[in-house]
C-alpha cells in the first residue's frame, strides 16, 4: 500500500534521508522508529505529498505523491506532529470544517464529526472552543481530524506524543479498530512500547538509513542483554554466588551479580540449585529480558566522541 525505494532527501549539504526503501502491505501497522531529527517525520511529509524526494520511487495508494499529488490525498487521512487544529474554533466546529473540505455534504459532515467525537471522548468538550482543551484532548481531536474522510491509509507523525496512559491505551484501540477494518497504518513513534504492541513491521530510522527492519520479536533477537540481576545481603554470599555461578562481572558496591539468562522458569530453577548446593542466600532478584529499549539504544548508539 506504501512503497518507496532509494528515497532520498537533502537540505542544502544535510543529508535527511539517504535512499531508504519501505514497504507497507495493506492493511498492516508499519512504525518509524529513530531519534530526534532523525527524519521521521520528513518521510512523512514526502510520503503524504507536503515535501517533495530529491530521488526515488515512491507510491502511496498505488499513486505516486509527486505527479498525482490529489489521487494520494484522496487515499489518505493525516495527523501531523504538531497540531494543526484552529484553536478559535470549537472542537465541533473544526471536525466539520474538514467535512467540507472532504466534501462530504451538511448532513454526512455532522454525523461523521458526531461519530468520531464519540469514538474520541470529546462529546463533553465538542462546544467548547480548543484553545481551553488540554494537550490530550488537542491530539485526540487533532487524530480524529485525520480521519474524517474515511482514509485507506492513515499516517500519525508521533500520535500519543504527550498522552497520559489511559489516552494512551485509547489511542491504540482506536489505530487496532481502524486496522480491523482494513486500513493501513504508518506510524512514527519515540516509544518503543507503542511499537512492540502495534505494529506489524518497525524499522528503525539512523544517519539518513534504516539500520534495521523487522517484527518487534525480530528486532528484539539482535541485541543480546537478558540476564537475571542477583542481590546480596552481604559482599561474602555475593563472592560465593560469584564463584559457584562462575561470573567474573560483580558489583562488590551494590551487591549485585549479573548472570546471563532468558529468565525462564526451567533457568530461574537451575540457577537456585546452584546456589542452594553452595548455601548461598540470595536477598532479591530481577529478571532483565532484552526490550525494544535496548535495540534502540544499542542501534542508534552515537558515535563515541573522539
Ligand atoms: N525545512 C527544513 N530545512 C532544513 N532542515 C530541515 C527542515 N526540516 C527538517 N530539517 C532537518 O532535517 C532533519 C530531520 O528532521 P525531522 O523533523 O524529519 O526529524 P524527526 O525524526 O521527525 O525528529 P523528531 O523526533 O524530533 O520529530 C533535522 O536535522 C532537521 O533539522
Ligand atoms: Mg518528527
Amino acid at each position: 500500500m506504501i512503497t518507496a525505494t532509494g528515497l532520498r532527501k537533502a537540505y542544502g549539504d544535510h543529508t535527511v534521508l539517504d535512499g531508504i526503501d519501505l514497504d507497507v502491505p495493506a492493511g498492516s501497522v508499519f512504525a518509524l522508529l529513530g531519534p530526534n531529527g532523525a527524519g521521521k517525520t520528513t518521510a512523512v511529509q514526502i510520503l503524504t505529498t507536503l515535501k517533495s524526494a530529491d530521488a526515488g520511487e515512491i507510491r502511496v495508494g498505488g499513486h505516486d505523491p509527486a505527479t498525482e499529488p490529489d489521487a494520494v490525498r484522496a487515499a489518505i487521512g493525516v495527523t501531523g506532529q504538531f497540531s494543526a487544529v484552529d484553536a478559535l474554533l470549537t472542537g465541533r466546529e473544526n471536525l466539520l470544517l474538514m467535512a467540507d473540505l472532504h466534501h462530504l455534504g451538511r448532513r454526512a459532515g455532522r454525523r461523521r464529526a458526531d461519530e468520531l467525537l464519540v469514538q474520541f471522548d470529546l462529546v463533553d468538550a465538542a462546544g467548547k472552543q480548543v484553545a481551553a482543551y488540554s494537550g490530550g484532548m488537542k491530539r485526540r481531536l487533532d487524530i480524529a481530524m485525520g480521519l474524517v474522510g474515511d482514509p485507506r491509509i492513515v499516517f500519525l507523525d508521533e500520535p500519543t506524543t504527550g498522552l497520559d496512559p489511559r489516552s494512551r491505551q485509547a489511542m491504540w484501540q482506536t489505530v487496532r479498530s481502524l486496522v480491523a477494518g482494513g486500513v493501513t497504518i504508518f506510524l512514527t513513534t519515540q516509544y518503543l512500547e507503542e511499537a512492540d504492541q502495534l505494529a506489524d513491521k518497525i524499522a528503525v530510522l539512523d544517519g539518513g538509513r534504516i539500520v534495521a527492519e523487522g517484527t518487534a520479536e525480530q528486532l528484539k533477537q539482535l541485541v543480546p542483554g537478558g540476564h537475571v540481576t542477583l542481590r546480596f545481603a552481604e559482599v561474602q554470599a555475593l563472592r560465593l554466588a560469584a564463584t559457584a555461578l562462575d561470573v567474573t562481572e560483580v558489583d562488590a558496591d551494590q551487591l549485585t551479580l549479573d548472570v546471563p539468562g532468558d529468565g525462564s522458569v526451567r533457568s530461574l530453577r537451575a540457577l537456585f540449585a546452584t546456589l542452594d548446593d553452595a548455601r548461598v542466600e540470595v536477598d532479591s532478584l530481577t529478571v532483565h529480558t532484552p526490550d525494544l529499549d535496548d535495540v534502540f539504544l544499542a542501534l542508534t548508539e552515537k558515535e563515541p566522541a573522539s
